[in-house]
């Protein structure tokens, strides 16, 4: 129990790469706790950072008008060996050495639902807020910055499409981030209406992708191939390709700029959103929880529900967009 008077901190960190959205959470999450009895304090550079003691009272006037701004203000970081008990254990010490009561998590699935479900066994309330521009989280619809990452490779996309119409003859190679998902790359093909799609999580055909990529080229003047960094970490894409394609392969790898694409106006609301519902878990004294979308709604989701899960890609999408019939993609 907390003494009468003393307001209950929550430590707020951030974990993993930071993404778009991050920043909107944190100041909502800031300004939001002012009408609750709990007490924001900023952990900087995530668990590393705790471990450290690096944790201050956060204000808000120091998140001020923060939601606009990619990347994350507090600092992350991808510390190693969170999957030993001892550095579990030194988590929580730090927890209790600076006062904290309970963490708000702000992170990918490694962070919220490995590190945070472990935490919460150990007895240190956690919530989690789902954040990474590859929307891989499980049994969440939608994690912070995927939306901004997309707008990013759209407007480099948009570009080379018009140098594309100007000068005829080639196939731009665009590769996204994504980790080892295809989601990132699947929804910036989609809405870009590419000529095809390559992702990690299926066996990517390239005789069928390279005959529908020239046919593009001969029609159009030029084509777009979607590929998911996962893939490129596995296999040369453009040799691949080379030997089904008589045409100019133009490559080009959006990289980390894409991670910090300007906070679109859905990561902005969805920031917000995400931490009016994971500081009402807090308050309610549900902690253990992810808050997650559903598609329609946010709810709810235990923490160690997430252990082992995967979040699937949408193999209807990815047959569509390279013009195959749905059962042609095949589930590695
Ligand atoms: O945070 C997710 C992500 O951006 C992935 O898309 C990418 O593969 C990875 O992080 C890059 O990690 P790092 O920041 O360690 O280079």
């Amino acid at each position: 129990m907390v003494d009468a008077g003393i307001r209950p901190r929550f430590g707020l960190l951030t974990s993993g790469g930071d993404s778009s959205g991050m920043n909107a959470a944190i100041e909502a999450l800031v300004r939001g706790s002012a009408n609750t009895q709990w007490e924001p304090w900023g952990i900087r550079e995530g668990f590393e950072g705790l471990l450290a003691g690096k944790v201050d009272r956060l204000a808000v006037s120091a998140v001020s008008g923060i939601s606009g701004q990619a990347g994350t203000m507090l600092g992350s970081s991808r510390p190693k060996g969170l999957d030993r008990p001892e550095r579990l254990n030194a988590i929580v010490d730090a927890s209790k050495a600076a006062g904290l009561n309970s963490l708000v998590i702000l992170g990918g699935d490694g962070s919220i639902g490995y590190v945070g479900a472990r935490l919460q066994a150990l007895g240190l309330p956690c919530v989690g807020i789902p954040c990474t521009i590859d929307n891989d989280v499980p049994l969440t619809e939608y994690t912070l910055g995927f939306e901004s990452a997309c707008q990013f490779a759209l407007g480099s996309i948009d570009a080379m499409r018009l140098t594309g119409r100007a000068v005829r003859g080639r196939l731009f190679l665009v590769e996204t981030l994504g980790g080892r998902t295809g989601h990132l790359a699947l929804a910036v093909a989609e809405a870009a209406q590419a000529d095809g799609v390559a992702i990690p999580e299926v066996q990517n055909d390239w005789a069928a992708i390279g005959r529908r990529l020239s046919e593009a080229v001969e029609q159009n003047g030029h084509a777009l191939l979607v590929v998911s960094e996962g893939v490129t970490w596995a296999e040369d894409v453009e040799a691949a390709l080379a030997s089904h394609l008589p045409h100019r392969i133009r490559r080009t790898a959006l990289g980390h700029a894409q991670r910090a694409g300007a906070p679109s106006h859905g990561d902005r609301l969805m920031g917000l959103r995400f931490a009016q519902a994971a500081l009402a878990l807090l308050v309610g004294g549900r902690t253990g929880h992810i808050v997650a979308w559903d598609g329609s709604a946010i709810v709810e989701v235990p923490l160690s529900r997430l252990t082992g899960a995967k979040r699937p890609v949408d193999l209807a999408r990815y047959a569509w967009i390279n013009g195959l019939n749905a059962r042609q993609g095949k589930v590695e």
